[in-house]
């Protein structure tokens, strides 16, 4: 590399001596300024919802996530980290610009990109000095230039710019251990500067690089998750193909996932997915192919099919208790995986709803996610419990909605003290059939 041919922000870049601003203190806004003020880069983190940014002041972490809260702690006393509201300020002394607002979906399944279009407003009503400005948050193929449309648009003077794409892989629970340690880096560039800066802003995380156009790398992030949303909903199909044939489908999996051009990865088949991501993000992919002259049948299946697993696990335990009204059940799990407080789209709410209007009589627990939980039900009848023995008490069944560490613990002989019948409607295929029927209980599983 000739330095003597470097900017001065590749300069900065290079010292680790620039400012990185990162709009959007959510599940991956917060984890990404963290880690990169971990890396040892100074980070801006905004955000506009004013109750966060004053908690975050105060260290105090506005949902779940292991380990986040020591890395925040650590590099705010450092000066490292910096929490603040005023996005206009922190644009403007910021030399790279990662935007990780939400892109919700909007009824008709595309994705919501009003939170997008207002940064990148703001971005170039404040553009002092060359920014490189970097997608984060999961969008659209084609959004980079309409990104960069805006900022030509609405820009003060001809302060030059890089937009770039940078996709987010991470996982909800592992998000720290994802970040210092990703299966690959996805860069969508246009220029060899935004290329170079982004690299060394990676340098010390070792992973294969990916260098693309920006229209390429967004389309990754979609096509990652569609196809893992559809590895889900394939297993989940063959699970009910081994009800009805008297298969197992762990066993299945198991021989598939052998089989390194298969994997054993996403192929537990279970309740199905939720979370902020792959629902949205499956709709927005069906959306933008349909848009651009392609019509996706084979995702619109694979969200059909996830939907119905909800449908399907309610459905067997009427099998078992036939009349639900005033049957006492119990949940252990809410959110929509373990090691989150996250309940977004998670399948504990369409189930816990359908049992409810079905007249059954729920008590919850969730390791983490009771309070957000209280907050999505609102005032729908729901005793929440302190932990799982309390909420096995007096029911005529246990339902596994999330596959928390501490459910593989649980001490079966206690729970059969405890309850009223044993049944276990196990929605993610956590226990061996065999061994929980010989502790006693009725089991229901999906595929098992
Ligand atoms: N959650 C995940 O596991 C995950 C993983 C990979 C990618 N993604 C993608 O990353 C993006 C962010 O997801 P998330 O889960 O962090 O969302 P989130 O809802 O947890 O956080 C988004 C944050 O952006 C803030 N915000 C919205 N508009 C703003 C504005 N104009 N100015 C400043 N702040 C603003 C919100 O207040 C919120 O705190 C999404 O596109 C998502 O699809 C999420």
């Amino acid at each position: 590399m000739d330095l003597t041919k470097l900017t001065a922000v590749q300069r900065k870049v290079i010292n680790k001596n620039y400012k990185i601003c990162v709009i959007g203190a959510g599940h991956v806004g917060l984890v990404s300024a963290a880690c990169f003020s971990e890396l040892g880069y100074r980070v801006i983190c905004v955000d506009n919802d004013t109750n966060k940014i004053k908690s975050l002041k105060k260290k105090i972490l506005p949902f779940y996530e292991p380990g986040l809260d020591s890395i925040v702690i650590k590099n705010i006393n450092k000066g490292n980290l910096v929490f603040t509201s005023a996005l206009e300020q922190s644009i403007k002394k910021a030399d790279v610009i990662f935007i990780v607002v939400g892109t919700p979906s909007l009824a008709d399944g595309s994705a919501d990109l009003t939170s997008i279009e207002n940064v990148a407003r703001t971005i170039a009503r404040n553009l002092n000095s060359y920014k490189l400005i970097v997608e984060k948050s999961t969008v659209p193929v084609q959004t980079g230039s309409k990104v960069k449309e805006t900022i030509y648009r609405y820009r003060k003077n001809n302060t030059e710019f890089d937009i770039a794409s940078n996709p987010e892989f991470l996982r909800e629970g592992k998000a720290i251990y994802d970040f210092f340690h990703p299966d690959r880096i996805v860069i969508g560039v246009e220029h060899d500067r935004a290329e170079m800066i982004l690299k060394s802003l990676y340098a010390s995380i070792k992973a294969p690089i990916v260098v693309t156009d920006i229209n390429t790398s967004e389309l990754i992030k979609h096509a990652s998750n569609s196809f893992l949303a559809t590895k889900i909903s394939f297993i989940n199909a063959v699970a009910h193909i081994c009800d009805l044939a008297g298969a197992n489908v762990k066993e299945v999996a198991l021989g598939m996932g052998l089989d390194k051009r298969i994997g054993k990865e996403f192929l537990n088949a279970g309740l199905g997915y939720g979370g902020f991501c792959f629902p949205k993000d499956l709709e927005a992919f069906i959306y933008i192919s349909k848009k651009l002259g392609y019509d996706f049948k084979l995702l619109q299946e694979v969200k059909k099919i996830n939907d119905e697993q909800r449908r399907y696990l309610v459905d067997k335990i009427k099998e078992h208790l036939w009349v639900l009204k005033n049957k006492k059940i119990a949940i252990l799990g809410l959110s929509f995986k373990p090691d989150t407080d996250d309940m977004r789209f998670a399948p504990s709410i369409d189930i816990v709803s359908s049992l409810l209007d079905e007249g059954a009589c729920i008590k919850a627990y969730d390791p983490q996610s009771n309070s957000e939980a209280k907050k999505v039900f609102g005032n729908r009848k729901i005793e929440f419990a302190k932990n799982a023995y309390t909420a096995v008490k007096n029911c005529d069944c246990v339902c596994i909605l999330t596959e928390w560490e501490e459910f593989k613990k649980v001490d079966f002989s206690k729970f059969k003290k405890l309850m009223h019948y044993p049944l276990i409607a196990d929605g993610r295929n956590m226990f061996d059939k065999k061994q929980v029927e010989a502790s006693g209980f009725k089991y229901i599983g999906l595929g098992t």
